[in-house]
């Protein structure tokens, strides 16, 4: 199963998230990294960025690889995930831009895309930790209930309380594309180590079924649970339905601390 540790808040998950990331920076300067949209990386971004610039870390060789984007937006657009990783991490963290993948999400050229994006993964020699936010449904990436667990990059057509959820990057709810590209379910699992991360009591319930609910593609989630290396850091809000919370807490107080996450 999937290793839990319940943070303070944001911040104290930040700590944690930007110390996976220079570790395995320093160890592998050409790291491939799994770069999830959304709000809740976000703290996590911007202290990693304060962090590479304190110990001048040189990240020039690094490559990412972003979840997913939305099917329509043109890459200019402010809220096609193409102009947010580059002003959320590109920009802040001095990736090179051309190392920084997302995948297309140019209606024209969609079939090719998706395909596109599984070969450059591969010829990149496959990510090595993947950061990954959770929807309210249970979506990772862009997967939503009903996904495959085998799945591979491709369009989904977004769930309607996703594009709720997200109507408020947008000036009104009908300007939330209803279609993305997203990596599937079994992109994500290739990813050598997950790091999922949820905070607020929102995000309760999809934890405790991504944590403990049954494996199943109408728990997108749960597919974390198939995976050998995968870290899930929570705040309480978001730890609040676990059944076995207190297990992970003591688990976590009394972990080596060789043995990193
Ligand atoms: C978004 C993204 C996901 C993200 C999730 C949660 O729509 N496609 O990659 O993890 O939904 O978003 P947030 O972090 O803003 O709660």
């Amino acid at each position: 199963m999937a290793e839990v540790v319940i943070v303070r808040d944001e911040e104290a998950a930040a700590t944690l998230v930007t110390a996976a990331m220079l570790e395995l920076i320093r160890r592998k300067p050409d790291a491939v990294v799994g770069l999830a949209t959304g709000s809740t990386p976000l703290a996590s971004y911007r202290l990693l960025a304060t962090r590479i610039s304190d110990e001048g870390l040189d990240v020039s060789r690094v490559r990412a690889f972003a979840l997913d984007e939305y099917v329509g937006l043109p890459p200019q657009h402010p809220q096609s995930y193409r102009s947010v990783i580059t002003r959320e991490v590109i920009e802040p963290l001095r990736l090179t831009p051309d190392l920084v993948h997302v995948p297309n999400g140019d209606p024209a050229n969609i079939e090719h895309s998706a395909a596109d994006y599984e070969t450059a993964i591969r010829a990149a020699g496959g990510i090595d930790l993947q950061i990954l936010g959770i929807g309210r449904t249970g979506h990772i990436g862009f997967n939503e209930p009903g996904s495959s667990l085998a799945s591979l990059t491709r369009v989904k057509t977004l769930a309607e309380p996703t594009r709720a959820d997200n109507a408020r990057f947008f000036a009104s709810a009908a300007d939330v594309p209803t279609h993305c590209i997203t990596q599937g379910i079994g992109t994500i699992l290739r990813a050598r180590h997950l790091l999922l991360l949820a905070f607020g009591p929102a995000k309760a319930g999809a934890i405790a079924d991504a944590v403990e609910g049954p494996v199943s593609a109408t728990r997108p989630g749960s597919a974390i649970q198939l995976h050998p290396h995968a870290t899930v850091i929570v705040d309480e809000d978001a730890a609040s339905q676990l059944q076995h919370a207190d297990y992970y807490r003591h688990a976590w107080n009394n972990k080596p601390e060789w043995q990193g996450i």
